[in-house]
């Protein structure tokens, strides 16, 4: 059982940095319905592997991996659930810019999106795929043992 509640966590963590490396080049290409559909078809599955993800850490700090008392006492833990909830908190504002996108794609009008709005989406999704690399990194290393501070 651990062993596929750890690879549904892969699986989801693989999901998130897909659907955002799509999002991303979405952006990168001139707006139509069609791509602006699809950019929200992919931060829908971007939502859901996000709790996904959450449940099934959950499941592993609680029942599956090395006891919730180790990771209350995991540097690297405690550094990936703040990094999770910085990722959390950044990827609000472009969820809701395409969410504004709905009425105006029910209609099929292209959404009016200039290159300011373009670029500082883009850079969002950058910042949130960087700090994800940074949390695979703290996940090897909790993995490990390393930066364990209990007694
Ligand atoms: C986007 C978010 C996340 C990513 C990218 C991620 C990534 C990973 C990776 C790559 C591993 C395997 C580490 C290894 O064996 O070398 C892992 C393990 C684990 N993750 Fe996550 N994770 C995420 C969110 C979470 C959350 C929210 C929790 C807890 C609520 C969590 C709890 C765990 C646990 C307990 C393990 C097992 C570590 C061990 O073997 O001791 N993860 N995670």
């Amino acid at each position: 059982m651990s062993a596929i509640v750890a690879f549904f966590h892969h699986l989801a963590f693989v999901a998130i940095m897909l659907a955002l490396t799509i999002e991303m080049m979405l952006l990168k290409q001139p707006m139509t319905v069609e791509n602006a559909k699809k950019i929200l078809r992919f931060d829908a599955i971007y939502g859901m592997s996000a709790g996904l993800i959450l449940l099934l850490g959950a499941l592993r700090v609680m029942f599956f991996e090395k006891g919730p008392a180790y990771y209350m006492h995991s540097g690297p833990f405690i550094a990936k659930m703040v990094l999770f909830i910085l990722v959390g908190l950044i990827s609000i504002y472009p969820t809701m810019v395409f969410l504004k996108w709905r009425p105006q794609l029910k209609q099929a009008i292209v959404p009016s999106i200039d290159h300011a709005m373009s670029r500082r989406l883009r850079m969002l999704i950058h910042v949130e795929l960087t700090l994800l690399v940074l949390m695979i990194l703290n996940a090897a290393l909790m993995a490990k043992g390393i930066g364990y501070f209990g007694g």
